[in-house]
């Protein structure tokens, strides 16, 4: 279409003294005596078009009283603006209403919460909010092929339905074509899974790793990016049960190593964001009231702590001793919870944070062991206000050890014949980790709960859109 421009670039480039046409959503009409003023958004930026349109141009009696939410096109000159609030404005020499909208539509004026949005999921991407959210979000999917493409890692699809669970938490979504009302059934009872749809029984990834590690054995660096799935009852803010994870998995890496690619990520989607989507976080920052901004620019040029889980312990029991209430109490052993996480990232630390070498019983299977047995080659990365936002390990490469680890966590060996051969057919040190994706968007764009950073998110009860 001819002349048909994005608001963003109208603004971003300074555009004026042309014709255009724009098309997008109205926020606002303000109705003067013989004129109008009427906003625009188009979804590429925060603060939209506005638009100054004549009484008696073409389609004004119509337009002057169109309600938010209206969709138009509107032809008219771009001009500098004199007022105050923008650089560039438009004079209308036509307004189309494309598509109607009546006063029952539910984002209005006054303030919505985002609880209420969350209700309204369809509409949401209309709101300056998820407007500035998805925006981000859309840059850093791109930040992050950049940088590990500009690493020389290929990006690898891994499956959707898979037979084995990665973590070996048992919280997997089933896949069944199997008739719930008459299901088949073995003599001991139990589902007969090789009447289903696989002659097996599968379930939705938890994690593309496992996947990961045999092409990182040929291709040598490759990263996943797509959809995980976790049937964990969590109701939290920091809990979907669908979301987006990036695993990177290189052979010949230690835990040192990838933690600083780990680290070194971290930092380049923090910059590409601040350098490409100022404008977004600037406005989250001022809507909600943080300092998002000197907080990111801070943590991008700063140094990640790195400690071990012992070390962790310390600092906690320390601050327990000191009167600080944990709700879990910390002992050699136990999990790090959230609120523990949160201690060492917000209080002790005041920034990122790595631990590393976690009691072997917390974690799944497939980390080295390290020499004292009782700990493995395991980081986690906190951050102020989330908590864990990634975790990986070193890998165990040692085929006997890995397969009593297997035996020792109950779990089944055939499951993992391919994996284990991994470690029969030149086997080479290697690690990774993931990222949660929706948790970097929260620590990015500063929301405080996970289900306003994915356009449709899926948590217990919770299917609807
Ligand atoms: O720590 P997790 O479970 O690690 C793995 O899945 C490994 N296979 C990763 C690897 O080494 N390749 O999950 C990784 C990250 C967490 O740090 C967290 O950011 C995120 O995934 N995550 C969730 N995000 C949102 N909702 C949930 N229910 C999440 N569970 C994990
Ligand atoms: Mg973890």
């Amino acid at each position: 279409m001819a002349n048909e421009l994005l608001i963003k670039n109208i603004i971003k480039k300074n555009i004026v003294d042309q014709e255009a046409t724009i098309r997008g959503w109205v926020r606002s009409v303000r109705k003067k005596k013989s004129f109008s003023f009427i906003v625009i958004n188009d979804g590429s930026n925060v603060n939209g078009l506005q638009i100054v349109a004549d009484a008696g141009i073409d389609g004004y009696e119509e337009a002057s009283i169109m309600l938010a939410g209206t969709s138009v096109s509107i032809t008219g000159k771009l001009v500098k603006s004199m007022g105050k609030g923008q650089t560039v404005e438009m004079h209308a020499n036509g307004i189309k209403i494309i598509g109607s909208c009546d006063e029952t539509y539910p984002l209005q004026k006054k303030k919505t919460s985002l609880e209420f949005l969350r209700e309204k999921a369809h509409l949401r991407s209309r709101t300056n909010t998820f407007g500035a959210v998805m925006r981000v979000r859309h840059a850093l999917s791109f930040a992050t092929h950049e940088f590990f493409n500009n690493r020389d890692f290929y990006y690898l699809h891994t499956p959707i339905i898979t037979g084995s669970d990665c973590e070996g938490a048992g919280e997997m979504f089933k896949v069944t074509t199997l008739d719930l009302l008459n299901v088949p059934k073995d003599d001991k009872g139990a589902v007969d899974f090789s009447n289903d749809y696989f002659g097996m029984s599968t379930n939705l990834t938890v994690s593309g790793q496992l996947e990961a590690e045999t092409y990182a054995m040929g291709l040598g660096k490759v990263y996943t990016f797509g959809p995980t799935f976790r049937a964990e009852n969590s109701n939290t803010p920091r809990h979907i049960s669908e979301f987006w994870m990036i695993e990177p998995e290189v052979a010949f890496y230690d835990l040192d190593d990838v933690t600083t690619l780990a680290e070194e990520y971290l930092k380049y989607l923090i910059s590409y964001v601040l350098e490409k989507n100022i404008e977004d976080i600037e406005f989250l920052q001022s809507t909600y009231q943080n300092d998002l901004v000197s907080v990111l620019e801070k943590v991008r040029s700063s140094d990640f702590v790195r400690i071990s889980y012992t070390e962790a312990l310390d600092i906690l029991q320390k601050a327990q001793n000191d009167g600080h209430k944990f709700d879990f109490n910390v002992s050699w052993g136990s999990d790090i919870q959230t609120e523990h996480e949160r201690y060492l990232a917000e209080k002790h630390f005041e920034g990122p944070v790595v631990v590393t070498d976690y009691p072997k019983e917390i974690k799944p299977f497939y980390m080295k062991q390290n020499e004292d047995g009782k700990t493995v080659r395991a980081m986690d990365i906190l951050v102020p206000g989330i908590g864990e936002i990634m975790g990986g390990s070193q890998r165990e490469c040692d085929y006997n050890l890995l397969k009593n680890r297997i035996l020792e966590m109950g779990q089944n060996l055939d499951d993992y014949w391919w994996y284990l051969e991994l470690r029969k057919y030149g086997s080479v040190p290697h690690s990774g980790f993931g990222l949660g994706f929706e948790r970097v968007i929260m620590y990015i764009t500063g929301m405080s709960n996970i289900r306003d950073t994915i356009a449709f998110p899926r948590s217990p009860k919770n299917a609807g859109f």
